[in-house]
């Protein structure tokens, strides 16, 4: 079959080197792609976000399946225009899409479904969002309601800077109009994991859990990014908790989107704070998480072609899906500067034995290439991605891979894994 994967990053190049594997893959495409995509697709100069020419694109080239990574174009109804004209996709439809594109939308509806959560308030104004402060007790967390590339939440330690966030959001409008409404949030302690499961409109398997990296320096400091590292399996979701994860949160979740009217296909990707082992919702994303995407599908034993393929088509009860016994990790090579200014265009060099290391598969997020030579061409740029019995291993091979890529304008965290490495050691 023709397989068009939607998107450029690290995610992206994930999906693509798994889906080629499937002997079910005739031919892939990918828009608009990167360089490391570029040696396994064919590359389309379609941006992500440009709806409508991918829905022409799928239509003229015949592509059978379109797999979309990021949650812009599944929030604008790409997938719906894809099944309009007949084109299997998968991800979720509009309307189900709203679970990542409105926190109201998503609060509300665990709200209404007793589904594990903060306790939260939603306004339009920010004199009666202060009001609802006034007799909060403890930490308060604000947040836009829109998309807002991942920076539209501010936790805040004192009502002071909840107020502060209040109007950096609604009257400064620092995120345009995601900000039009706002959350107010209690603040939740604990360990936060991503927790990833594959779900057709009604039935949804565990795909497991992983752990970001958010903050960009060693030891979760400085500035957040879109994530400088993960690992999968976390081992704070054993199987009692996965259990849990799945029972508690996950097919209650499902149940409520299909009883709203919105069935939901694709991959659910639920954020928690795990705090005495109770899992609690701290947001959703309705696509693949990036980087920690890079470690799923170095993970994945089974086609996964077949596997996203029966998201779309409502068969996953029937799917096989199985999974390597070891652990995954990855590390971000970024831009000297990210997440703040950094420069385009540096040459790295050495790639090809840096994949050489076994075990290890580097995955290109914002890279070019200038004829046979790969350049950067974005903040995060490679994903080093291991495979290992420990976290421990696959964290020294990822990092001997590091060490032998030649760029010296780029930098990555050094202690990616180091929770799950504590535990091990302890
Ligand atoms: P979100 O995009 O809603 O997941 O928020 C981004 C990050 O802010 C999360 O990954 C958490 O680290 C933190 N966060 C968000 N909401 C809360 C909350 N209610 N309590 C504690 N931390 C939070
Ligand atoms: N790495 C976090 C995310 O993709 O949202």
């Amino acid at each position: 079959m023709k397989v068009l994967v939607v998107g450029s990053g690290g995610r992206e190049h994930a999906l693509c080197w798994a889906i080629a594997k499937s002997p079910k893959c005739d031919k892939l495409y990918a828009a608009p792609g990167n360089a490391g995509i570029a040696d396994i697709a064919e590359c389309v100069k379609i941006k992500a976000e440009d709806v409508n020419a991918i829905l022409k694109f799928a239509k003229s080239e015949k592509i059978d399946f379109v797999v979309v990574g990021p949650e812009a174009p599944l929030v604008d109804g790409l997938v719906d225009k894809l099944e309009k004209v007949g084109i299997k996709a998968f991800g979720p439809s509009k309307k189900a899409a709203q679970l990542e594109g409105s926190k109201a939308f998503m609060k509300d509806l665990l709200a209404k479904y007793d589904i594990p959560t903060a306790d939260y308030g939603v306004f339009d104004e920010p004199d009666a969002a202060k009001e609802y402060i006034i007799k909060m007790e403890g930490g308060v967390v604000v947040k836009a309601d829109g998309l807002a590339a991942g920076k539209g939440v501010i936790v805040c330690h004192n009502k002071n800077e909840a107020y502060a966030a209040i109007d950096h959001i609604m009257i400064e409008r620092a995120f345009g109009d995601a900000g039009d409404e706002i959350l107010v949030e209690e603040f939740m302690a604990g360990e936060e994991v991503s927790f990833f499961a594959l779900v057709d409109g009604t039935t949804a398997v565990a795909m497991g859990s992983a752990q970001d990296h958010k903050a960009v320096h060693e030891g979760d400091t400085g500035p957040n990014t879109g994530g400088m590292g993960a690992y999968s399996p976390t081992p704070v979701v054993d199987k009692a908790m996965e259990k849990k994860i799945m029972a508690e949160i996950i097919q209650p979740t499902i149940e409520a989107m299909a009883a709203e009217g919105c069935p939901y296909k694709g991959v659910l990707f639920a954020g928690l704070m795990v705090k005495d082992g109770e899992p609690r919702v701290l947001e959703y994303n309705v696509r693949f998480g990036d980087p920690e995407c890079q470690v799923l599908m170095a993970r994945f034993n089974s086609d996964v072609l077949e596997a996203l393929l029966a998201c779309a088509e409502g068969k996953l009860k029937d799917a096989k899906i199985t999974w390597k016994k070891s652990t995954a990790l990855v590390v971000v090579m970024a831009a000297d500067g990210y997440p703040g200014h950094y420069a385009k265009g540096t040459h790295i060099n050495n790639l090809a034995n840096a994949s050489s290391v076994k075990g290890v598969e580097i995955f290109h997020a914002g890279t070019k290439l200038q004829g046979k030579k790969v350049l950067s061409d974005g903040g995060r740029v490679l994903g080093v991605t291991s495979i290992g019995k420990t976290v421990k291993e696959a964290q020294e091979k990822a990092y001997e891979a590091v060490d032998t890529i030649e760029w010296p304008e780029g930098f990555c965290r050094r202690d990616i894994g180091w929770r799950a490495i504590e535990r091990e050691e302890a």
